[in-house]
């Protein structure tokens, strides 16, 4: 009997297809609406219904029809999260900024395209990439316990090896300890922000961590911002957090983008693209670490590293608005106003700039010397030749290009 269901069932999955081989098979839609469409009289019903409700805050139905199928798209991200996440209680719902203007106010609903997560008494707002393979990553992380504990060298090892991300670590006596204000603590990051602890007494040695100490790694830093061990309230460690998430290096990611992307420094970003997969993007990425190090207690700087290899949607888009070939590491200040950019010019050189040619740009772009409004009227300052030569298979126009040349500038 048994072996009878287990030759059955490959057929009735892929009757259409019908190949031989079986395990790997992207889900499609299955036609069953699962989405909500939330409005006062159901709202309710729906936060106690699931363990985890979703809400999509959206601007009203566009007139425009490629804007109507753009909405209907994003409902149907959500319709496929909905199926592929089925068994986990996890309700969906769209809310109309227009026609549910009453739930919104009630829920605290403010930035149309944001997601909302609902869990517990919490909110988690969702500003990135809505993708069903983000939104998907994303639940699960949400649904984990918002601290991991760490209690053998192979997890330790594990903790060392993740520079990207923003870590906080704990050590403490056990569960029943301040432990829970840590705890709480890591609620309200969940899951951006990741927590660790450990009751486990070498873990804390080889960490240098003593008992009740919190420590903060700042993405690509060797060493944590400490907060002393004592009896630690959930608050503080709220503002402990909060006075050092502002990374002085950060990696976009496709699960808080649009969020990265609003905390600017005065109007701009100082932009690294660079591929961690090629050579010359992984040397640029390292001397862009070291200015990092070098430069983490300046609150004004923060960069963001983009690695073109996760958004092959916008490749294209940039190469376009900021007119830069991305096949390079390009560094350069943006504008989030208007996208208008300059770029550190890098073209003339066999090789990429040291550390310290990095650090005095950076300087220049903090002191604003280097802006992306002065080469707005008078643009013949720059070698253009060159920079055809070098991009030329690009085939851009390169009427707009607003190069940086660091050694025609410096005094
Ligand atoms: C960014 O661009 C806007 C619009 O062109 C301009 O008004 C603003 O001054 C620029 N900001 C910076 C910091 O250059």
């Amino acid at each position: 009997m048994q072996l009878f269901w287990l030759s059955l069932l490959p057929c009735l999955y892929v009757t259409s297809l019908c190949s031989a081989e079986q395990g790997l098979e992207f889900p499609s839609f299955d036609g069953k609406d699962r989405v909500l469409h939330i409005n006062e009289r159901n709202y309710k019903k729906a936060l106690k219904m699931f363990d985890m409700l979703c809400l999509l805050y959206h601007e009203p139905q566009p007139a425009h029809k490629g804007r109507q199928k753009q909405l209907q798209m994003t409902e149907l991200v959500l319709e496929l999260t909905a199926q592929v996440l089925e068994d986990k209680d996890i309700g969906f719902g769209m809310v109309d900024s227009q026609k549910d203007a009453k739930v919104a106010k009630k829920l605290g609903l403010e930035e149309e395209g944001s997601l909302y997560i609902f869990k517990d008494d919490r909110v988690i707002e969702f500003d990135g990439e809505l993708s069903a393979d983000t939104l998907v990553e994303f639940l699960l992380d949400v649904l984990e316990d918002p601290v991991e504990l760490i209690s053998n060298p192979m997890e330790l090892r594990a903790f060392e090896r993740m520079e990207e991300d923003i870590r906080l670590i704990g050590y403490f006596k056990g569960e029943d300890s301040y432990y829970k204000a840590f705890q709480e603590a890591s609620e309200r990051f969940q899951p951006y922000i990741k927590f660790f602890a450990t009751f486990d007494k070498a873990t804390a040695k080889h960490l240098s961590l003593k008992m009740n100490e919190v420590n903060f790694y700042e993405p690509f830093m060797e060493e944590p911002a400490i907060l002393p061990g004592r009896q630690l309230s959930e608050m503080e460690i709220v503002e402990f957090v909060h006075q050092h998430k502002r990374a002085t290096l950060r990696k976009l990611r496709a699960e808080d983008m649009f969020e990265t992307w609003e905390d600017d420094l005065d109007g701009i970003h100082i932009v690294a693209f660079a591929e961690e997969e090629d050579p010359d993007g992984y040397e640029f990425l390292e001397i862009l670490k070291d200015v990092a190090r070098d430069n983490t207690n300046n609150p004004e700087l923060s960069i963001v590293w983009i690695d073109p290899d996760d958004f092959p949607l916008l490749t294209t888009y940039w190469e376009k608005t900021f007119k830069v070939n991305l096949f390079k590491p390009q560094i350069g200040v943006v504008n989030v106003t208007d996208a208008d950019s300059v770029w550190l010019d890098m073209s003339n050189d066999e090789d990429l700039p040291t550390a310290e040619e990095l650090e005095d740009w950076i300087e220049d772009v903090l002191s604003g010397k280097v802006n992306t409004e002065d080469d707005d009227d008078v643009k013949d300052d720059y070698d253009y030749d060159r920079v055809d030569r070098e991009d030329r298979h690009h085939g851009d126009d390169h009427e707009d290009h607003g190069d940086y040349d660091d050694h025609d500038d410096s005094d």
